[in-house]
Formats: structure tokens, sequence, C-alpha cells
């Protein structure tokens, strides 16, 4: 320590000065926005982590994750804490619900679940499609996350990680066991998993729907316009794009969207483009 001022909390752990290069540092090598967490949230977690990485203090961080690819994923994880919930928002997802069984009528639907986390999103659509939507669909989920990953693959879910899932739906698609509760294979087997990092590989096209929750929050804002274009792309004319809760696209008609909610966005069909345009 130099001695410098430490941002004003108690359990600030580096100097501001530093603090904000390494910031500076993680926004422009990796679209990582790490400022916008609480700090005495944020920093004890990077102090842990960079102290597995052999790294001393903030300056040497650069030096100690070069040549290790892994290094952003670890950083991601340490920051997302892995929270998620089957129907996170409970009463966003009637949305989701209505947009679903409309669409499913014309023929079966293409999902992508983006930062699929453990698989609590992915597996809450494929309720929904198994429930009300009639049809062979395809729900791809994605994460960077390894750890997160394996565990998405088991479909099994802890009774908080249950609470928006009715007695209804519980007795339909999942079973009591082991202290916690496990989707039926049915709705498993409807999930395609693969890792994935959003701001380096392609995507996929032709999507009904992209849900994207809870994600976004780690990126800068250029990162954050780059991929609301790339979801624009990936979404068929008619498809909606699903954020989380505190999450919105501002200017995002500019982008080509229409906002429904503040958290969900269609993309308009091509007939409503034109008109809309004239
Ligand atoms: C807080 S969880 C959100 C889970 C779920 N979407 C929800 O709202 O409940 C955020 C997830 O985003 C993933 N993530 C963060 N950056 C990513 C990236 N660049 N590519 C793919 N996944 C990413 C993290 O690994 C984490 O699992």
């Amino acid at each position: 320590m130099t001695g410098e001022e430490t941002a004003p909390t108690s359990t600030a752990r580096f100097p501001r000065s530093s603090w904000n290069r390494f910031c500076q540092w993680t926004l422009s090598e990796w679209d990582l926005d790490v400022n916008q967490f609480r700090l005495d949230f944020v920093q004890p977690r990077v102090a842990a982590l960079i102290g597995s990485w052999g790294a001393l203090d903030l300056e040497s961080v650069s030096e100690a994750v070069k040549d290790r690819p892994r290094a952003r994923m670890e950083l991601v994880e340490t920051l997302s804490l892995g929270v998620s919930e089957l129907f996170r928002n409970g009463d966003h997802w009637m949305h989701v619900r209505e947009h679903l069984t409309r669409r499913a009528k014309a023929g079966p639907l293409r999902i992508w679940s983006a930062g699929c986390s453990f698989g609590a999103e992915p597996i809450s659509v494929a309720a929904v499609l198994k429930s009300f939507c009639r049809g062979d669909h395809t729900i791809i989920a994605t994460d960077m996350s390894e750890q997160a990953l394996s565990r998405a693959s088991k479909g099994f879910f802890y009774d908080d990680e249950m609470v928006e899932v009715s007695q209804w739906m519980r007795a339909k698609h999942f079973e009591k066991k082991n202290g916690g509760w496990q989707a039926h294979d049915d709705l498993r087997s409807m999930v395609r998993f693969q890792q994935m990092d959003l701001l380096t590989n392609e995507f996929e096209s032709d999507f009904d729907l992209i849900l994207c929750r809870n994600v976004l929050i780690y990126f800068s804002d250029s990162a954050k316009d780059r991929l609301y274009k790339g979801f624009h792309n990936a979404l068929k004319p008619g498809g909606a794009l699903f954020l989380g809760c505190s999450e919105r696209m501002f200017h995002s008609a500019l982008l080509g969207f229409r906002s429904k909610t503040p958290f969900f966005y269609e993309r308009p069909s091509e007939d409503e483009h034109w008109r809309s345009a004239s």
C-alpha cells in the first residue's frame, strides 16, 4: 500500500487510483465494466481472486493473466455469484408465455437462453412450452462458465431457487428429491446446453425468443450495443428479446426494436417495419 487514499468504504481493499486503473483495464481489455458493482461487494472478491492468480496487487494483474484465456471467465464467475432462479421476476413471465403460445400456433419454436447460468432460465422456458405449447421446440442455453454449465446439465434446483414455481408446475414437471427439486427428463431433454462467450463467439439465428437476463450488467455500453444488434439479427421478424428487470435498452427504436415493456423488446415483422417507415 502506498498510503494513498482508498475508496470510501470500510471494506475497500485497494487504493482508489489503482482500482480506477484496474477498472479501465478490464473495460478496455475485456469489455467488462467492474466499476458498476458496489465496492464492498466487488473488492473483497477481486482481492481473493487475484490472490489465487498469484498477483500481489492490482498493478501486477495484467501480467499475471497474460496468456491465460480462462482468467476473464474466472473474473465473471467471481462477479456473477451464479445467482439465478426459476421464473425469476415471476410476473414478467406472462409476456413470455403469451409470446410463445401465440407464435407456437405457426410451428416449432427456436429459443435461446444467453447467459443461462445453472439452467433455471431454460428449464423455466421448457416448462412453459411443455405446459402450453404443443410441438417439437428447440431451446439452446449458453454460458461462458463451465462450472455453471456442469450444474445446469443436472436439472437440479434448491428450494430457494423454486419460490416462483407454482404448486401446479412443481407437481407436473419436478420431483422432490435430496432436499431440492429434480426437473423431469422430458424438460431437460428439450434443452441443448453449450459453452459460449457472448463477446467473442458467433451467434446462431432464427430465434423466436432470446432471453438475456442479468448478463449485460457486466458489459461496457459499447459491448451492450454490439450485443443488442447481434440479438436483433439473430431474431426472426416478430421474435422478442427478454431482458432482466433492472435492464433497459435505451434507444431501442434506433436498434430496430419495438419496446413492449422496459424488459421485453420485439423485432417487428417485415410488414410492420415497412409500414412504420412509410
Ligand atoms: C447472474 S447470471 C444470470 C442467469 C440468468 N440469466 C438469470 O437471469 O437468472 C449471469 C450469467 O452470465 C454469464 N456471463 C457473463 N458474461 C458472459 C459472457 N461474456 N458470455 C456468456 N456468458 C456470460 C455468467 O457466467 C453468469 O452465469
